[in-house]
């Protein structure tokens, strides 16, 4: 069999309650349930074709070959699932910086999983598409869906997905993205999870405490209460990295431009009395959280404080999607 190529579109997603380690890493069970906004500005583009003629799965990452064993495996399991032994093309556009903790892995797997399960002849439910993101990475079981985001961590293979929480966002929110270091970082978020997992004395007040943090910043969305979401934002990613600082050995994504960054939002919160909020991934980039009639003057304040900082805004986004390539 030789598919037509298939192209999907998924959209990055930024936690706003932070996976942060894993119960089984095969299956990618997470120890924790995490919640995020998929964002419309951030995304990747992927494009598969099986075809019979090839030796082995051909990947591009924004038009250069590269050797990706993370997608090898994921395309193992693609072909398991459609009981088929074929090779594939497999070129994916990031409209993302890759590896830089701003969530690529989400919105590559989530593409892969779309575009690969299609062009193997398989139609998957949203529910089985987000099962099968989260074998590629955890956060991508999120990215199938658009707005708030809830992947329930469940016990297994069959309930470890992901559930919209609320898909089509009637609230004006987003968040500006500073782009503090857009280069790879030296530590993966799988690596640094593992790390936290097996070492960190605080992980079981981790868990304690996020689970608390999901269940309040569920209530918090649905009472549309932007300060309580925000203030939840901020402490459950400053918890997960106080995870990274107790590690052995101790680890940090910070660089001195995140933490300019971080405190300049606690003083335009405090002293210009803007409501915004920030949060950091497995990387220096910060994420500020705020209402769309907000971001222009934060963005202003920050570009008078930060000139060599880019700051984007991103909106709300929608879950994966097939587009013409
Ligand atoms: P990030 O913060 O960007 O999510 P991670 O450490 O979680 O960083 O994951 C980065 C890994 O995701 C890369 O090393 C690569 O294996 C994978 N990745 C990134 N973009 C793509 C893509 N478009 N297609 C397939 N895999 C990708
Ligand atoms: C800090 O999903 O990238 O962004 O499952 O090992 O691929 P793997 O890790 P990944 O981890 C994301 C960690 C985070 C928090 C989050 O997105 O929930
Ligand atoms: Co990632």
């Amino acid at each position: 069999m030789n598919s037509s190529p298939i192209t999907a579109r998924a959209h990055t997603n930024i936690a706003l309650i932070k996976y942060w380690g894993k119960k089984d890493m095969d299956l990618i069970i997470p120890q924790n349930s995490s919640l995020s906004l998929t964002l419309d500005h951030f995304y990747t583009d992927t494009t598969v074709k099986f075809d019979k003629t090839l030796p082995r799965d051909v990947f591009t990452l924004n038009g250069h070959l590269v050797e990706n064993p993370k997608v090898n495996h994921f395309m193992d399991l693609v072909r398991k699932l459609a009981g088929i032994q074929i090779f594939a093309k497999i070129d994916s556009i990031n409209h993302v910086p890759s590896a830089a903790g701003l969530a690529s892995s989400a919105s590559a797997f989530a593409a892969l999983a779309a575009a690969a399960s299609k062009a193997a002849g398989l139609d998957l439910s949203r529910k089985d598409l987000s099962r099968l993101a989260r074998r590629g990475s955890g956060s991508a079981s999120r990215s199938i869906y658009g707005g708030f985001v809830e992947w329930c961590q469940g016990t297994d293979d069959q309930t470890s997905y992901a559930v919209p929480v609320e898909e089509k966002l009637d609230w004006p929110i987003g968040m500006l993205v500073g782009i503090v270091n857009s280069g790879q970082k030296k530590i993966s978020s799988r690596v640094g999870m593992q790390t936290v997992v097996e070492t960190s004395p605080y992980y079981q007040g981790w868990i304690q405490s996020t689970t608390a943090d999901l269940k309040s910043i569920k209530k918090a969305i649905q009472e549309r209460d932007f300060q309580k979401v925000g203030e939840i934002t901020e402490s459950n990613a400053l918890k997960m990295h106080a995870l990274n600082l107790s590690a052995q050995p101790h680890f940090n994504y910070f660089e001195p431009m995140s933490l300019a960054i971080m405190q300049e939002v606690e003083r335009i919160r405090e002293e210009e009395h803007i409501p915004c909020y920030y949060t950091l991934d497995a990387g220096p980039n910060v994420k500020i959280l705020c209402l769309q009639a907000d971001a222009s003057a934060i963005q202003q304040i920050l570009a008078s404080k930060f000139g060599q900082i880019t700051f984007e805004f991103a909106k709300p986004g929608e879950g994966v999607r097939f587009i013409e390539a």
